[in-house]
């Protein structure tokens, strides 16, 4: 199941099926994709943090056994429903943050990748193991790998299927920090994104998504559209006036 904690602007979406290291069944890959969609679409929520419940976990990936009795039709969809669930996580208008507090791998290091901000716990271990069992991450790990750590250091993984720890991880940029409690460091930064504007932050993460895809000149002249077109809004007549003024910014959202 996936628990659902509100704490004013920010929901702690946690992965809980602990007797098998929060590896995703159908039953609860469904669930968190809903989840995902529910706070997707609620304008009270400003920051989204994705964790796994217990010590030892955040999710050891997609359900291996689940897996085993797959056919092709039935593995495409067990792939799209992964994909629906990361470009959520990619794609909501406001921040996504992994809280990685134990195991992510294969599609719970996929997960991972696909939010905005990774923090992870000491004893964290990520990886994509999938070559291990014969088959490819297949929740968007051969795009999005390469697109946080670069190409050579994604190949290496993937085609090793070599798990690294914390350490690691944080010198190969797969996550930005390295926190105990990792969720405290998640709540916090959430915390601070949700005091900020959300037009901007939506606005930022739309951009920011086209920077490593389509055409150079065309994603320039779209930031510099929408940086236009925030100047019709409050946020940024409230935060301008506000450094000029010499006060705090108070953002509504529009
Ligand atoms: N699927 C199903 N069950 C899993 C699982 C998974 N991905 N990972 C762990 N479990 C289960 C184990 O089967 C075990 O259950 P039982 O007690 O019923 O046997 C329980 O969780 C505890 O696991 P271990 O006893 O193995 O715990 P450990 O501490 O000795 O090892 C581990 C931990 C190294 C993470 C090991 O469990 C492991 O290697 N898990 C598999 C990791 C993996 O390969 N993930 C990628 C899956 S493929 C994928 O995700 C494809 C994709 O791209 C979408």
């Amino acid at each position: 199941m996936i628990r659902v904690d509100r704490d004013d602007a920010v929901a702690v979406l946690t992965v809980d099926r602990q007797d098998a290291l929060n590896a995703l069944d159908v039953a609860t890959l469904t669930d968190l994709r809903d989840r995902l969609r529910d706070v997707a679409g609620d304008d009270g929520i400003r920051a989204v943090i994705l964790t796994g419940a217990g010590e030892k976990a955040f999710v050891a990936g997609a359900d291996i056994k689940y897996m085993s009795g797959l056919d092709v039709e039935q593995a495409k969809a067990w792939g799209a429903l992964g994909h629906e669930a990361g470009r959520l996580l990619e794609t909501m208008p406001k921040p996504t943050i992994a809280a990685v507090n134990g195991f992510a791998l294969g599609g719970g290091c996929e997960l991972a990748l696909a939010c905005d901000i990774r923090y992870a716990a000491s004893g964290a271990r990520l990886g994509q193991p999938e070559v291990n069992l014969g088959i490819i991450p297949g929740w968007g790990g051969t795009q999005r790998l390469a697109r946080v750590c670069g190409l050579g250091v994604a190949k290496e993984l993937i085609f090793t299927g070599r798990v690294v720890d914390a350490e690691e991880a944080l010198r190969i940029g797969l996550v930005n920090g390295v926190h105990d409690p990792v969720l405290d460091k998640a709540r916090e930064t959430a915390a601070l994104l949700a005091s900020k504007s959300n037009v901007a932050l939506r606005i930022m993460k739309e951009l920011a998504n086209r920077a490593l895809g389509g055409e150079h000149g065309a994603n320039l002249r779209a930031e510099g559209e929408m940086f236009g077109e925030l100047f019709a809004g409050e946020d940024a007549k409230e935060g301008l006036s506000a450094f000029v003024e010499k006060r705090d910014p108070v953002f509504k959202g529009t």
